[in-house]
This record gives C-alpha cells, structure tokens and sequence, in this order.
C-alpha cells in the first residue's frame, strides 16, 4: 500500500510516498528556516504564505522521485492538528482538494502521533520495529510528553510539560546567547565547538522540582537567563537579548554545554521513572525535533530513534502513521467536512 504522507504544521513543506508504512519511495521537504532565521522565530502568516507557495512542486516531486503516478497511490495522509492554523490549513486544503480529484481515500492524522511513528520507518539504521508495551518520549519544538503505547495506535499521556515545550526552551536559550533560530542545532554545535568544546560542568543549573512524570522547562530557562547576567556582572533588569554582546565565545559554548546536559538529564530521570511505573515496558522511542540531539541520543542509547532526517518534520512520517492507523481499523474522513485543530490532544 503507497500512502502519500502531507505535512505542513509548522516552517516545513513536506510530502513523501511510503509503502507499507516502513518503506520511503521518496521524501520531500521544504524548509523555510532561512526565512525564519532572519526574524528569530517563525511568523505564522509568513509560513502559510511560503506552504502556499511550495505545496504543489512539493507533491509533485515526490510522485516524480518514487516514479509515481496518481493511479499508484492508495490514499492521501495529511497533518490536521496540532500546529500553526494558516500552516494546518494549507495542507488540509490541498489534500482535501487531491482526495476528491483523484477520488482517494483521506486521512487526518495527528502531528505528534506522526513524531512517534518515523520509528517504524526503515534506514540505515532502523530494521527492526521497537516492542510492544512502548514508552514515546515526544520532544519538539511545541511538545513535551511521555505517552505509554500499549499497542499500534493507542496513546495514553502520562506524562507532559506544564509550560514550555523543550525544543521552545533550546530555542529561548539560544536566543539568550546569542545563537540562532532554531535554537536546538546551534546549542547542540556551540557545546561541541572544536575551538572550545563546551565544559558541561561550568554551570551548575537547576533541575525543576515537579511531580511524578511532568516536565517544566520555563524555570530552567530563567536559570540561564539569571546565571548569564551573573557572569557578567549585570543586574536582573538588565535586557536579555543584549547580554549576547558581554558573552565571551568560551562562555557561550559552556553555557551551551552546561543547558544541554541538564535537559538530558531532565528527560533521562523521567524516562527512567517511568520505567519503574511501567514496569511491561519492553521499548523506548523518542520523538521529535529534539531526538536529533547527540547528547540524548548518547544518554539513552537502548531507545529507537527515528533517522535524523525524519526527527523533524516531514511527510515519510504522517503516511507511516496512516499505515498503521488503517492497520488499526480507522476509516477515512469525509474530504468535504475535514477540520484543523491547532491544539488537540493525542488522546482526543
Ligand atoms: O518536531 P519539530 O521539527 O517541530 C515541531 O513539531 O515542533 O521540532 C523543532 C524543535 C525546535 O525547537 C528545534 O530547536 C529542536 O526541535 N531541535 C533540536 C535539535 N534539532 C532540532 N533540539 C536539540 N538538539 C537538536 N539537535
Ligand atoms: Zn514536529
């Protein structure tokens, strides 16, 4: 079965074809972070403005790279929620719009669900599937959860952030020293500098005091913010993006170093607790932006990570998701009814 996967969440046009939920014909993806890079974040009407623009050559050049035509293809996926509604709308209209014109089936799938689901697909290094009962550590730009998977498309959250999103906290972090958007890459870069590789321990920061499986990410960032304006001798009411201009590079690639190893830490100590209260567990797989963190992937090394090309988004992972949704029993929706929801839950 040839599902072709839509994504378009976010700052990234994507389409792809995969067979059978593991296979990728093709992988198509179109990022707007230089846009992005300029602003220091992305501007939503900016990004559905640039989906617009790509969705079309996007999809027509994953057909011509998997030597498709329409009469291949079994059914269109599309991300209908979480994200960005001008984004979310530009991917659920053209899919909606190809669905009736080619009379295929359609089906909505959800962004993070999609995350989870680039595990399954084959690479280089992905042969085997992780096992049933799975814990999904989601991590991304948006998301911070621990979801317990007892089988193929059913997600329980039992654990997730009370404020910031850890891909956010990299992201503001960043900001702080001066480095750009996304904030993720360049952190993970500046603690490997190979001028000064950044010294982890330099800076002690805290880990938030929060119960059970939950996460919170916003005080952390404000450690950084109040241990930076230390280090440099300024006071708290001292304006955050011009702290970059007293950093030394050193000091940047510490505080980079000493930030990325707390959140590892953050996320180890939940993941391993969540191992002694699902005690069936039998594989970890992590998902997300953030699963292309070197550090992470070190710190956890028996989890599935999905190849670092689909840890962010792109279409491969919304038809594998589809696949194993329609292995599951979900029916197609109604192309003429389809809705966005910028911000429903796994669970709904
Ligand atoms: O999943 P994703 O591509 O988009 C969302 O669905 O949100 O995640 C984007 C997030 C950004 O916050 C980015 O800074 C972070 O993933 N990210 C990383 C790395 N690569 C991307 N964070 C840490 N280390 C990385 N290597
Ligand atoms: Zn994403």
């Amino acid at each position: 079965m040839k599902i072709l996967g839509i994504e378009t969440s976010c700052d990234e046009t994507a389409a792809a074809i995969v067979e059978d939920g593991r296979k990728i014909l093709s992988n198509v993806v179109v990022s707007q972070i230089d846009i992005f890079a300029e602003y220091g974040g992305v501007i939503p009407e900016v990004a559905a403005r640039s989906h617009l623009e790509a969705i079309l050559p996007v999809i027509d050049k994953a057909l011509k790279d998997a030597s498709c035509t329409w009469d291949d293809i079994d059914a269109i996926a599309v991300t209908y929620a979480p994200g960005l509604l001008g984004s979310l709308l530009i991917g659920t209209l053209t899919a909606r719009t190809l669905a009736i014109l080619h009379e295929k089936p359609l089906y909505a799938v959800h962004h993070l669900k999609s995350h989870v689901y680039a595990n399954w697909i084959l690479g280089d290094q992905n042969s085997t599937c992780p096992e049933f009962p799975i814990l999904a550590l989601v991590v991304s730009g948006g998301h911070t959860q621990i979801l317990y998977m007892p089988f193929h498309n059913q997600f329980e959250i039992i654990g997730t952030t009370r404020d910031d999103a850890v891909g956010e906290c990299f992201d503001k972090v960043a900001k702080i020293l001066g480095l750009p958007y996304p904030g993720g890459p360049a952190i993970a870069k500046a603690a490997e500098d190979e001028t000064h590789p950044g010294d982890p321990n330099r800076y002690i920061l805290p880990h938030p005091k929060i119960d059970g499986l939950n996460f919170s990410f916003s005080g952390l960032k404000t450690a950084v913010l109040r241990t930076v304006q230390k280090e440099v001798g300024v006071p708290i009411s001292y304006p955050s993006y011009k702290l970059k201009e007293l950093l030394s590079k050193e000091q940047v690639c510490d505080f980079a170093a000493s930030f990325q190893k707390t959140v590892v830490d953050i996320l180890c100590e939940k993941i391993r607790k969540a191992q002694i209260e699902y005690p069936d567990v039998k594989g970890i797989v992590v998902a997300g932006g953030v699963s292309a963190n070197k550090a992470l992937r070190k710190a956890l090394p028996e989890a599935y990570y999905p190849e670092l090309k689909l840890s962010g988004d792109n279409g491969a992972m919304v038809a594998a998701a589809c696949f194993f949704e329609i292995e599951s029993g979900v029916k197609p929706t109604d192309p003429y009814k389809l809705n966005i929801y910028p911000r429903i839950s796994i669970e709904d």
